[in-house]
């Protein structure tokens, strides 16, 4: 035993100098050609994090790459390696030779030709090659960060930086490029860019900024940490990501990336009618449409029959979310010529046009108001992506029966505020000394008046948001993703989070401004399970939830265990403010009761339909069901102009799935939970919400706190707030007592019959919403479409269940 200890030690004091020798810090002329075979010479920085040597080429057996490497990783992660014009790496066999002749001059040789060589016009000549501490090769006045090819270090200085000329990354596999530090390309096919002016990078800070021309930066997730050895890359998937090399493990973290949906990158399936479908935050998979068959990985799909092409033995199948040609809808980016855009009058005549051209092998059409028509030639770089808000008709044979797999649309996005009014409510002019009832009476005129023009207001608006996203820097996603900020960004942005604006069940939310001045609301989350990336995964579902009346979400944070939520800012606050004057059972916002002035009628009853749409929206059509689980005034913010915005949606998808399982109180508030969950303990159903949203509706009408109220006016131990409510309606028949007694008060008051039919049309709906049992309650449609006035409302039945909700 101790002969076999004694033996090795022996062995490797033998190794020791032997290993030592082979790991130099510089490569001479006295030290004699290197061999690709020698594998263990390698030649290393002086602090050891870098090495370069030759390395076994992943492609050719037998043949050698000469490379430089990160030693700090034990991947061996390759930064440079020496390459031809084309950016291809060099290659040559076990035979050939690296040196430094008698002149100074580095190549390497096989036989009598040059493999490969430093540029002469670098003046490269010197004795010896060194790498130095930033993973640079050096040869007297020649560095490889002058020739890059797939990765930039920190600070790398980028040749011809700020002008055309400068730097071109491409992948490992030569299908991408970065051009000019600015575009991505696969081939001629552009794909992305670094922002959306035009700002190039120049290069990146050993913290993590990159920075761009123009003053202009983009921050890595992790910049706040201590100094990390980081590399930007252009992957052969075709994204360009920072990485950070963990201390501990020692493995590569993405900590920014340019693409944030994998399948918009051109090439991702390559060949024709392959489409790209991502499966969790950053993997891909590439399927073929039904009518399809696939002819092997990458080599794309082919239609299992013919159509004729005149027309008369083919149909089409709709495949919603998905667009080919990267969506493409103008000529730059479609250099292919593979789509013709038109302008239809419907979806019927977009379909008829393409049925009559032989080509047209499919038709993209797309909803919310443009009607934009795309007649396909050529189905090539298909992906699936909601962003996308368009629907691709495939034409096929009459007789194919394939199950169609891209189905989820079920109407075109609805985005339509304010809503329209069936009801005839004339703005009444009264000689009000109340103000803002002056304002938001005239508002409500306005709007009547022009119900087109407002229409247009709203498109103008939403391009606003559009042009907006693209200042803030969303751009880097496709329409409707959310931006990544770092926790340094939204600490500098909150003033070290130093202005709460409210606190709910699921954080504290801090007012901030972003750089660009905008001011946004940060939700800084509690009790939210799951790792990174599944949060990635459902903050980007809620990002892509588009309505008029839904708080947009701007972007997200998940730094560490930090997980906040960045949206816009709503500056009129929330609902509860303006209905209860007085602060009952207030959650404690952060807001110390401000005297805010009594909301009218009339804009009490603009902002019920539009909560009550938003919400169906969530649940009938988005792509997967949403329930809010926690509707309260609280959550419900005030625009400008008193335009309703629903807060806190798709949070309760992101509570941890145990949770959701047994489903404990924890997430609803007192006095808007539905009977059958707070009692029985049921599995929460879209019922719940139709039931706190009928509580809200009462409040809406009445002012008054549910649970607040009774203490107050009635002594009752079961009284019950819809059941009074009911009883006042429809067995006192007095309308009057439900109504907040501050706008009966109010000058500006006119209990004509509008106002009546309007009171008496939001409490009914209210009484269905209330039902007891779940199943009469109406869906949060059909409520929409009571408070709008286009369905009669019959007699409901009393609701009943007065349950004792305590916290
Ligand atoms: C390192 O230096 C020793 C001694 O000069 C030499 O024998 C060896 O070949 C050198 N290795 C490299 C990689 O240059
Ligand atoms: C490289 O080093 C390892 C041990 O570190 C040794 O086993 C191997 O034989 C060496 N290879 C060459 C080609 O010298
Ligand atoms: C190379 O050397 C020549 C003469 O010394 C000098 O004029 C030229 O600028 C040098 N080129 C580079 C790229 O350093
Ligand atoms: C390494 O070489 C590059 C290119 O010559 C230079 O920009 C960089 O500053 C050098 N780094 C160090 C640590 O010497
Ligand atoms: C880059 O090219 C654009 C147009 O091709 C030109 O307007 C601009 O001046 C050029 N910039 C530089 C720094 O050469
Ligand atoms: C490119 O890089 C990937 C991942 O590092 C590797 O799997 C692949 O073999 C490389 N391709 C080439 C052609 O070097
Ligand atoms: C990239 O920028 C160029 C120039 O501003 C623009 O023409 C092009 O459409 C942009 N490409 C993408 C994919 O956004
Ligand atoms: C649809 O999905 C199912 C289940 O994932 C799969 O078996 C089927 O092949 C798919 N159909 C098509 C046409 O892709
Ligand atoms: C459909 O037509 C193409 C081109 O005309 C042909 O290559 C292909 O074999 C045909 N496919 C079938 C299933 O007949
Ligand atoms: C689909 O059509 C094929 C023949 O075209 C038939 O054999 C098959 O049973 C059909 N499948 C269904 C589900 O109708």
């Amino acid at each position: 035993m101790a002969m076999a200890m004694a033996a090795a030690l022996f062995l490797l004091l033998l190794l020791l100098p032997a290993l030592a020798a082979a790991q130099n810090q510089t490569f001479s002329a006295n030290d004699g050609p290197w061999r690709p075979t020698e594998t263990n010479r390698t030649l290393v920085s002086k602090s050891g994090s870098f090495g370069a040597g030759f390395l076994p080429s992943p492609s050719s057996p037998g043949k050698f790459q000469f490379a430089v490497w990160v030693n700090a990783n034990p991947d061996r992660t390759v930064i440079w390696y020496a390459h031809k014009n084309n950016y291809a790496a060099v290659e040559a066999d076990g035979s050939s030779t690296l040196a430094i002749d008698a002149a100074g001059k580095l190549s390497w040789t096989a036989g009598s030709s040059v493999v490969w060589s430093p540029s002469p016009a670098m003046n490269a000549s010197a004795s010896t090659t060194s790498l130095n501490d930033s993973g640079s090769l050096v040869h007297g006045a020649w560095s490889s960060f002058g020739e890059p090819t797939n990765t930039l270090m920190p600070l790398q200085a980028i040749p011809g930086a700020g002008t055309n000329h400068s730097i071109t990354l491409q992948s490992n596999n030569s299908l991408f490029q970065l051009l000019n530090s600015y575009t991505l390309q696969h081939g001629t096919f552009m794909y992305a860019n670094i922002s959306s002016s035009v700002t190039p990078l120049l290069n990146f800070t050993p913290d993590g900024t990159l920075l761009l021309s123009g003053g202009s930066s983009l921050i890595a997730s992790d910049k706040d940490s201590p100094r990390r050895l980081r590399r930007l890359t252009l992957d052969y998937d075709g994204n360009l990501r920072l990485y950070s090399l963990q201390p501990n493990t020692r493995q590569w973290r993405v900590v920014w990336q340019l693409v944030q949906e994998l399948c918009t990158i051109r090439g991702s399936c390559p060949g024709q009618a392959s489409i790209c479908v991502p499966q969790g935050a950053d993997a891909i998979t590439c399927v073929c449409p039904p009518g399809y068959h696939s002819l092997g990985l990458g080599a794309g799909c082919a239609p299992k029959m013919n159509y004729s092409g005149r027309g008369n033995d083919d149909k089409f199948v709709r495949m919603d979310f998905v667009a080919f040609s990267g969506g493409a809808v103008t000529a730059v980016l479609d250099p292919g010529n593979y789509m013709t855009k038109l302008s239809p009058q419907n979806l019927a005549d977009c379909e008829s046009k393409c049925r009559a051209n032989a080509g047209c092998v499919a038709f993209g059409y797309k909803f919310g108001g443009d009607r934009t028509c795309l007649h396909y030639t050529s189905l090539v770089d298909g992906y699936w992506s909601p962003a996308t808000e368009m629907s691709t008709y495939l034409r096929v044979v009459a007789s194919n029966n394939d199950t169609n797999n891209f189905t989820g649309m079920t109407t075109m996005i609805d985005t339509v505020c304010p809503v329209r009014l069936a009801l005839p409510v004339p703005p009444k002019q009264g000689r009000s000394t109340i103000r803002n009832i002056a304002i938001i009476t005239a508002l409500f005129a306005v709007e009547l008046l022009a119900g087109v023009l407002s229409f247009w207001a709203f498109l103008r608006k939403y391009s606003q948001y559009r042009e907006m996203a693209r200042t803030l820097g969303l751009e880097y996603l496709p329409a409707g993703g959310p931006r990544r900020f770092s926790y340094a960004e939204l600490k500098a942005a909150t003033k070290d989070f130093s202005d709460v604006v409210g606190r709910g069940a699921y954080g504290t939310v801090y007012r901030g401004e972003l750089p660009d001045r905008r001011a946004v609301a940060v939700k800084q989350l509690q009790g939210v399970g799951g790792g990174e990336a599944e949060f990635w995964a459902e903050v980007t579902i809620i990002a892509r939830m588009h309505h008029l009346n839904l708080v947009r979400m701007w972007g997200f944070c998940a730094d560490k265990e930090q997980r906040m939520l960045v949206y816009e800012y709503v500056p009129n606050g929330s609902l509860d403010k303006y209905l209860f004057a007085h602060g009952h059972g207030g959650d404690g916002d952060g807001d110390g009761g401000r005297k805010q002035p009594v909301l009218d009628l009339h804009t009490r009853y603009r902002i019920a339909p539009g909560v009550a749409r938003a919400i169906a929206y969530l649940h009938e059509e988005c792509l997967e069901w949403v329930l809010h689980c926690d509707i309260k005034p609280e959550n419900i913010l005030l625009e400008d102009d008193f335009c309703p915005k629903v807060s806190d949606f798709g949070l309760s998808k992101l509570t941890s799935k145990k949770e959701k399982v047994t489903m404990s109180r924890i997430r609803g508030t007192r006095g808007y939970m539905a009977p059958e969950w707070v009692i029985h303990r049921e599995p929460i159903t879209a019922k719940a919400d139709v039931y706190s949203f009928g509580m809200v509706l009462l409040e809406i009408v009445s002012g008054r706190r549910n649970y607040g109220f009774r203490q107050d006016s009635v002594g009752s131990e079961d009284w019950y707030f819809p059941k009074w409510a009911f009883e006042k309606v429809y067995v006192e028949r007095r309308i009057d007592d439900i109504i907040d007694p501050r706008i009966v008060q109010a000058e500006a008051y006119d209990d004509d019959a509008a106002s009546v039919a309007t009171v008496e049309r939001m409490v009914k709906t209210a009484m269905w919403c209330l039902q007891d049992r779940a199943d009469m309650r109406p869906s949060m449609g059909k409520v929409a479409k009571m408070l709008e006035g286009t369905v009669e409302i019959t007699e409901p039945v009393k609701p009943t269940i007065f349950c004792v909700q305590d916290d």
